[in-house]
Formats: C-alpha cells, structure tokens, sequence
C-alpha cells in the first residue's frame, strides 16, 4: 500500500517520462504531450479521446470549448476541476484531429493504465467512442452503452468505468445535451458507492531457503570488490542531477 504522497510522486516520474516520449510518430508532429491535469488522488477520473489544437498549445486537456461545457456539468453537479483528474486515451495529438488510429492507441494505453494505478479512482467516466471502447475492451459503441455503469478490470485495479457521450458531441447535436446531464446527474450517487473489490493481489510461493554450502577450502568469489564503495558526501551522478524537477503547475497537478 502507497501512500497518496507517494503515488502522486510517481505519478510525476510517468509524466516526465511521458514528456518526452517518442514510441510513435505523433511525437514529430505534436507540440506538448498533454499528459493529463487534476487532483493526483481523485475519486473521478475522465478519459477523452486526444488532445486537440488548444491542449496541443496549452499542454493540458479539455481546455477549449468541449472543456468549457465539460466544466459546467461538473459544476452542475457540484464538482470541479480541482475534485477529479482529467486524461486521454491519446496523449499527444492526432495531426487535423482525425480519429486516434489503433496502433497509436495500443502503444499509449500502458501511460494510461500506469495513471488508473497511481491515481486509484473510484469511477472512470469514459467520454465518449475511444476511451469507451478501449476501457471495456469491447466495440460496442457509446450510444448502447452511455449512462450504465460496469466494473473492469484496468491493469491491476477494478474500477466503476461508466461511459458518457463526448462533450463536444453537444457542441454540434444541442438536444445530446439533455442526454450528457441526466448521465452526469448519476455520477454523485456513483461516487457514493463503496469501491469495487480489488482483485487478489499475486501471492509468491516462498522460496525454500537454501541448506549452508558444506565448506570445501576454495576460496569465496569476491563479487563485491568490483563495486564502487558509496561515498555519502560525494555530489550526484551527473545524469540524476540532470533530471528537470517537475512543476505541479505545469502538470496541472493539484
Ligand atoms: N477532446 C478530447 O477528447 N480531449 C481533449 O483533451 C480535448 C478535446
């Protein structure tokens, strides 16, 4: 068991390492790896599909107008940016916004599950076709499935995934709006819930500890003598100093 300190601590090392990341082609035509934004510890997390031109820009996720309609029915609902953590299936964005392609979400996914684990949320709204069908494993679409909640199993958590229309899918059909609310309007009740059962965590066998070697006169391989003694005063490796520390506010982390 970690405390939420330390998850949230590694959940920085995942961003830096994500930062950077260069496993598919995306990374030549993005401009910031939207990570993800919100409360490291949050009980409600939100998957979307992909950053856009404005997260591209801004580096942080749902910050143009599906974002800002995404605010108001959390607010709608008493909750805010602060309370939940933010994500997508995809963390950099797709060239034109077309659709994430499979591969690229294939080779993202790990980044995503690494987040479910350190974040340890309650409920995961999937907003949307992509985050849906990725987090349940399943292709059924959003609209045969929106507003009913499942329990799966995401790397090693169980998690409520309760999937909704994408916001920006109001945007451009007003009356999806109406439909986006009353699912919304379920979340306090989810969130009220106690979690899903964890599964088992593995149990190792013990190994046998090992009967003493009978002494024989050889001598003993001296392995240690080609470590380096640790000297506590002196300065650090050069590349572990190297290493940018992480602003939360550039994470959006709260
Ligand atoms: N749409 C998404 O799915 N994600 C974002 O971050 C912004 C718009």
């Amino acid at each position: 068991m970690s405390t939420a300190a330390e998850r949230r601590e590694r959940l920085k090392e995942v961003w830096r390492e994500a930062s950077t990341c260069t496993l598919c082609a995306l990374s030549e035509t993005r401009q910031t790896v939207v990570f993800g934004a919100g409360n490291a510890d949050a009980d409600l997390m939100f998957v979307g599909e992909a950053p856009g031109a404005n997260e591209d820009r801004g580096g942080l996720p749902f910050i143009g107008q599906a974002g800002r309609l995404l605010d108001k029915l959390l607010q709608e609902v008493g909750l805010e940016r602060a309370d939940v953590f933010i994500a997508n299936v995809l963390k950099c964005r797709p060239p034109g916004n077309r659709d994430p392609r499979p591969t690229e979400i294939a080779t993202c996914r790990d980044y995503l599950h690494r987040q479910v684990e350190l974040i340890e949320p309650k409920v995961i709204c999937t907003l949307g076709n992509f985050s849906t069908k990725l987090l349940r494993d399943d292709p059924t679409g959003i609209s045969r499935v929106h507003g009913q909640p499942e329990v799966h199993v995401l790397g090693r958590r169980a998690v409520r995934i309760f999937p909704i229309f994408h916001p920006a899918a109001a945007l451009y059909t007003p009356s999806m709006l109406d439909t986006l609310r009353a699912d919304f309007a379920q979340l306090p009740g989810l969130l009220a819930l106690d979690p899903p059962e964890q599964p088992a965590a593995e149990v190792f066998e013990p190994v046998p500890e090992a009967e003493p070697d009978e002494p024989d006169g050889a001598p003993e391989e001296v392995a240690s003598e080609e470590v380096a003694p640790v000297d506590p005063q002196a300065p650090e490796d050069a590349a572990a100093s190297e290493v940018a520390p992480v602003d939360d506010r550039q994470l959006g982390l709260f």
